[in-house]
């Protein structure tokens, strides 16, 4: 069968989702949905390893609070956290003040001033290097890895790497606004797994 020209879309490439967290000035936990999320090899002054792209489109109060602190964890969704993941995709931060009254166990980030997750199991702790300006309302922020937490059996090398994946069960969007499971069940459109939990 042959190729016909696509609508410009990003169909077909399958993205995990990722619950960016951050501290507000008040000290209290904020989290937001995000799925341009990807990886890469960055330098930070004397010191060098595993980076993160990570783009941020219209102003929005997680973009706020990662430029004012220069950090934020970035959670791994699992399919037990995607209606709260859902609810933090869509709902603004700046427009609902209250938007926190829903919140998953928060602990203190290992080596970073972020909050993180306690039901994911795979947190990082990332520290912005570089904030480049793509577009209107499009961000790219460059960031150093700066620690991992992830849930000790999903580390155990015993088991092969992708039993773990499938225990660690998390959530990808994978085009067409729709939320799935790694081995194709479909777990609904954006904006429905968190509304059905209200
Ligand atoms: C499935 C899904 C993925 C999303 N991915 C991104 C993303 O990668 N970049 C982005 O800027 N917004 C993304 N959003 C939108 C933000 O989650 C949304 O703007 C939310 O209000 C952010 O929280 P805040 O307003 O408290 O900052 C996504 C939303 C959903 C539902």
């Amino acid at each position: 069968m042959g190729k016909m020209k696509g609508k410009m879309n990003n169909d077909f490439c399958p993205q995990s989702l990722f619950l960016y967290g951050n501290y507000q000035p008040d000290g209290t936990p904020h989290f937001g949905l995000f799925c341009w999320f990807s990886y890469c090899h960055i330098r930070d002054g004397e010191e060098e390893g595993l980076g993160v792209m990570a783009c941020i489109g219209e102003e929005k109060w997680t973009k706020d609070l990662i430029r004012q602190q220069g950090m934020f964890s970035a959670n791994l969704v699992t399919r037990p956290l995607l209606p709260l993941a859902d609810y933090y995709g869509t709902t603004s931060g700046r427009d609902n003040p209250d938007k926190m009254l829903r919140l998953p166990t928060v602990e203190s980030g290992q080596v970073l001033h972020v909050p993180t997750i306690a039901e994911s199991p795979v947190s990082f702790e990332l520290k912005v290097v570089e904030e480049r300006h793509l577009a209107d309302g499009s961000d790219l922020f460059l960031c150093r890895v700066c620690n991992v937490m992830v849930e000790e059996a999903l580390a155990d090398e015993a088991t092969p790497f992708l039993q773990r994946l499938l225990q660690a069960d998390p959530v990808i969007t994978a085009g067409a606004a729709r939320y799935a499971s790694l081995t194709g069940e479909d777990l609904g459109g954006w904006g429905e797994p968190g509304a059905a939990e209200e």
